[in-house]
């Protein structure tokens, strides 16, 4: 992505951040509590969807709320308001991801948390910002000083216990959990040092598409849960993320419960 276009994106997503102050929520419920839909969703998704499309008609757009989109080898991808649940609750910690995808990689990332005005993008090979001026670099702490994330599929519950079993078991290694319960910040601290891992059974190619490039142009690492790279063209994935030298105790957490059905 050149500087034209990458100041051009930049602006339009923080554009669309003003739409988080100005809409009434209009909340909605797509499948079950905690999977929830903003009229801020919609109205995010619509503005970044015309612009993007009439700036860049040969880039495809696929986007979490517009159930027609799909994965291609060059497109947009979307989450209008990652941490939607946050942001239902008035917790301001939720972002609008948005990255380009080329031939199953992410080449340009943003995240923007318009509450907090923090403003993060990568670009491919040529590093990762906060607010375009502080290179973001991954944290060099070792599980025994770490803040390990995770996530809970919230909106199904069903494993709860393998979720909990395999964050207690990191507890008592680590310094402490938090639980942001938005995938796009939690990369995006990954790669400003603020915590050092993440962990998630579920997640979607939206919630981490400009995320995880965030972290590795910070020098940290993401992967499955076995090690894979992420493949966007998939609908939903397992997810561990960090600083490089957390990830191994990650999944070797994650492997004593994953798969046994609890
Ligand atoms: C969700 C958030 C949450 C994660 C879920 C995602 P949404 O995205 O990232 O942290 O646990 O898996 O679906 O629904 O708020 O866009």
């Amino acid at each position: 992505m050149n500087k034209q276009d990458y100041v051009y994106v930049v602006d339009l997503v923080k554009q669309a951040g003003k739409l988080a102050f100005q809409m009434d929520l209009d909340i909605k419920i797509k499948e079950c509590i905690g999977d929830f839909v903003t009229q801020v969703d919609i109205s995010v998704m619509n503005f970044l969807r015309d612009k993007l499309n009439e700036k860049y008609p040969e880039i495809d757009f696929y986007c979490e709320e517009d159930p027609d989109s799909h994965y291609t080898d060059y497109c947009w991808i979307l989450d209008p308001i990652d941490g939607t649940t946050n942001l239902v609750h008035g917790y301001r910690q939720c972002g609008i991801s948005l990255a380009l995808l080329k031939d199953n990689e992410s080449i340009f990332g943003i995240v923007y948390n318009p509450f907090t005005d923090e403003c993060f993008t990568a670009i491919k090979g040529k590093g990762a910002y906060l607010n375009g001026t502080k290179r973001l670099h991954v944290s060099d702490r070792p599980l025994n000083l770490a803040l390990i994330e995770f996530g809970a599929e919230s909106n199904i519950k069903t494993h709860a216990d393998m979720n909990f079993n395999i964050a207690k078991d990191l507890f008592r290694e680590c310094v402490d959990i938090r639980r942001l319960c938005t995938t796009a910040m939690n990369l995006c601290y990954i790669a400003d040092g603020r915590i050092e891992g993440y962990f998630e059974g579920y997640v979607h190619p939206w919630d981490f598409g400009a995320g995880i490039l965030m972290v590795s142009e910070a020098g940290g690492i993401t992967t499955d849960f076995e090690g894979n790279n992420l493949d966007f063209s998939k609908p939903s994935t397992t997810i561990i993320s960090g600083n490089g030298i957390v990830n191994q105790q990650i999944q070797d957490a994650v492997w004593q419960h994953y798969n046994k059905g609890n």
